[in-house]
């Protein structure tokens, strides 16, 4: 079977770099892809977005593609499911309805509210004026978030009520999101440890992946502006066998439950990031694919063949079909663009990867990066996930970052600090 992967990123590497370990697969196909993808035995790159529907579909049948995996959220809020699978195609993600659980905020919120799952409580505005009284009302800290897609950038988690206020402004007023920060959603302010349980659903059966965390502040101890991720690692000492349970009885399972029954069954990735509050685990967000960074430490965990699991989904079946995990950690280190994740210059060479990998357990990812003649040049602001596996989380942090030693580029920066919570957590248990 020849499998195409929509999206260009470090999670679009990853599955494609899993889908190709499947004997049942002949051709992984991205598109757009990266360098990464087409540098795979089994890789090629097609230069069509995934935005192009018509162009995709077109790909699909000059290839005779077997499975469609989208990587991104912005196809699958748009409805390139739905147009794929009412042509007959088979496609692993969400149909637009369904994907509205990270499309709208406002829609996400109103569902887990009907449904008990717990989640901050919240309010929705479309008057800047009305959701600043409500800012006075209830005072700091509150958390701001624009209610569409915005690029993982349309929240502000506000310690004092000027913040509030300057966040619902500039979304509302100033347009800084453009029209998904005209609604905005104002939460109540969670205390605890955050972290990802990204699960495969058939519309009916839920089964959890390994557990992971993201670090999404750009420095060290969790300082800075919010980034896309800089680093995460699998498993989640914060996710106890406990904490697991209550996330898919309290969480994941309602949520398809639910879901089916207003009918829109939920097939693909279902991601909950959630924050294990004194009172359980409470979701913080959910989004409708694969996270990234947290697939590329959850997928090279996975013992089982991948492709049977992505069918299955699509087409039903999943409780049949054997998910599992080995024992050793991973960790993924990102190298961004100096600057990120702010103004960045792109176009540096990129050398030290073929060194890096020939460390044991090292995985390169390329998450921003494009070929300039024969050279590998940046392309993006997160460029590189440098991922290692290790018998211990000590020894896969030590290979990580002995590998991030090896590879150059002008002005790289990385976090040193991924894994260190999972580290005090480990110790203090
Ligand atoms: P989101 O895009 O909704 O995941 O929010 C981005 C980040 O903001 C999350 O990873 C949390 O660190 C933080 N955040 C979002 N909602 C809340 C909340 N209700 N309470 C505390 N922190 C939050
Ligand atoms: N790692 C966060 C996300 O994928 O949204």
């Amino acid at each position: 079977m020849k499998v195409l992967v929509i999206g260009s990123g470090g999670r679009e590497h990853a599955l494609a770099w899993k889908i190709a370990q499947s004997a049942s697969v002949e051709q992984v196909i991205g598109a757009p892809g990266n360098p990464g993808i087409a540098s795979l035995d089994k890789g090629l790159c097609v230069p069509v977005d995934g935005m192009d529907f018509a162009g995709i579909k077109a790909l699909i049948e000059e290839k005779d593609i077997g499975l469609t995996v989208i990587g991104p959220e912005a196809p699958l809020a748009e409805g390139l499911a739905d147009y794929l699978s009412e042509g007959g195609d088979l496609v692993f993600g969400p149909c637009r309805q369904a994907a509205q659980l990270e499309g709208s905020k406002a829609f996400a919120k109103a569902f887990m509210r009907r449904h008990n799952i717990p989640t901050a409580d919240y309010a929705v505005f479309d008057s800047a004026d009305e959701a600043e009284r409500h800012v006075r009302e209830n005072g700091a800290p509150i958390v701001v978030k624009a209610d569409g897609l915005a690029a993982g950038k349309g929240v502000t988690v506000a310690m004092t009520e000027e913040e509030a206020v300057a966040a619902i402004r500039e979304a509302m007023v100033g347009g800084v999101f453009g029209e998904a920060g005209r609604r905005v959603v104002l939460e109540e302010y969670m205390t605890g440890e955050e972290a990802s349980i990204l699960a495969f659903c058939d519309g009916e059966t839920v089964v959890p992946m390994a557990s992971s965390q993201d670090h999404k502040p750009a420095l060290d101890d969790d300082k800075g502006p919010n980034t896309g991720g800089m680093g995460a690692y699998s498993p989640a000492p914060v996710v106890d066998d406990e904490i697991a349970r209550r996330v898919y009885d309290e969480i994941l399972l309602p949520c398809v439950r639910c879901m089916a029954a207003e009918g829109t069954p939920y097939r693909g990735v279902l991601y909950a990031g959630i924050m294990v509050t004194a009172t359980g685990p409470r979701v913080v967000e959910f989004n409708v694919r694969f996270g990234d960074p947290e697939t590329q430490v959850v997928l090279p965990r996975m013992t089982s063949d991948i492709v049977p699991v992505l069918v299955a989904c699509a087409r039903g079946g999943l409780a049949e079909v054997p998910v599992e995990y080995g024992g050793t950690p991973c960790v993924a280190v990102v190298m961004a663009s100096g600057g990120y994740p702010g103004a960045y210059e792109k176009g540096k060479e990129i050398t030290g990867i073929a060194a890096a990998e020939r460390e044991p357990g090292v995985k390169v990812f390329h998450a921003g990066t494009r070929l300039d003649g024969g050279a590998l040049v940046t392309a993006g602001g997160r460029v590189l996930n440098v991922t290692a596996t290790g018998a211990t989380l000590p020894e896969a942090i030590a290979r990580a970052y002995g590998a991030v030693d090896q590879i150059k580029f002008e002005k790289a920066h990385c976090r040193r600090d991924i894994g260190r919570k999972a580290l005090r957590r480990l110790g203090s248990a």
